[in-house]
């Protein structure tokens, strides 16, 4: 694990920018897994400025999203469908046909689920898995358990993470309480992870990650596991390593 720690949030942003642009340089086909929630905002909206300033190029690039929330639609404001359009994807030139998010309002979502998975395998996997991590440790969706699912599938939201998402809706009781999230299968086999964390808040889950017993109840721990591992952190979620 390669670890950087910064002083602040905008430096996170810029560090993590700087990155993902050298893998589109490097590889303008890239397989890029992306996160929502507030940690990505700042990364995100330093690669519009790279684009419409450098004309940083992402018109081969193709994504996959790593979860959605069930039973909201792409219209729905606090979708991550919504989120990535108003972050990221109508500010660049990527092709709609390469973005790929699973589909929250799927009439049947186990289908849904084993369908993007198969994309990811048919597209060659993730080439470069950007990721952000719960105060609980989780990973995409994938919540602490006493087992955790290789591929896409559907979860149960803990009570933590509804309570912690719950600032993005007007009320706890409008958070969906389950989600589809890529399974650890296709993160831990990206070519390369970079996780990103600010705040004290995530402090105990980074020195899980970073030199806790690998468990499924922390599931970020099984990064350990990955040869290129890079974290950007500011330096309040690096606080107790
Ligand atoms: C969302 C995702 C989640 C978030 C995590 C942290 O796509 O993958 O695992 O990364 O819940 O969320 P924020 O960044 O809002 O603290």
């Amino acid at each position: 694990m390669k670890i950087h720690v910064v002083n602040h949030y905008q430096d996170m942003s810029v560090k993590a920018a700087e990155l993902v642009a050298e893998q589109v340089k490097d590889k303008n086909d890239s397989v890029l897994g992306l996160a929502t929630g507030s940690t990505p905002e700042g990364m995100y909206s330093r690669l519009v400025k790279m684009h419409q300033e450098e004309d940083l190029d992402f018109s081969a690039i193709r994504t996959f999203n790593l979860d959605e929330y069930l039973g909201l639609g792409p219209d729905h404001p606090q979708s991550y469908h919504f989120y990535m359009h108003q972050h990221l994807f109508h500010h660049i030139n990527i092709l709609q046909k390469n973005i790929n998010i699973p589909d929250g309002k799927a009439i049947d979502a186990e289908t849904a689920c084993r369908d993007y998975e198969e994309s990811i395998v048919n597209e060659g996997g993730i080439d470069f898995q950007v990721l952000g991590i719960g105060g609980n440790g989780h990973i995409g969706f994938n919540e602490p358990d006493t087992s955790l699912s290789a591929v896409t599938h559907v979860v149960e939201l803990t009570e933590k993470t509804v309570k912690d998402n719950s600032r993005f809706f007007d009320s706890e009781e409008e958070v969906p309480r389950k989600a589809l999230t890529m399974g650890m299968g296709p993160i831990l086999k990206a070519k390369k992870i970079l996780l990103l964390a600010s705040g004290e808040g995530k402090s105990e889950a980074i020195r899980a990650t970073v030199s806790g017993k690998i468990t499924t109840q922390v599931p970020a721990t099984f990064l350990q596991l990955h040869p290129k591992v890079i974290l950007i952190l500011d330096k309040e979620a690096a606080k107790l390593i």
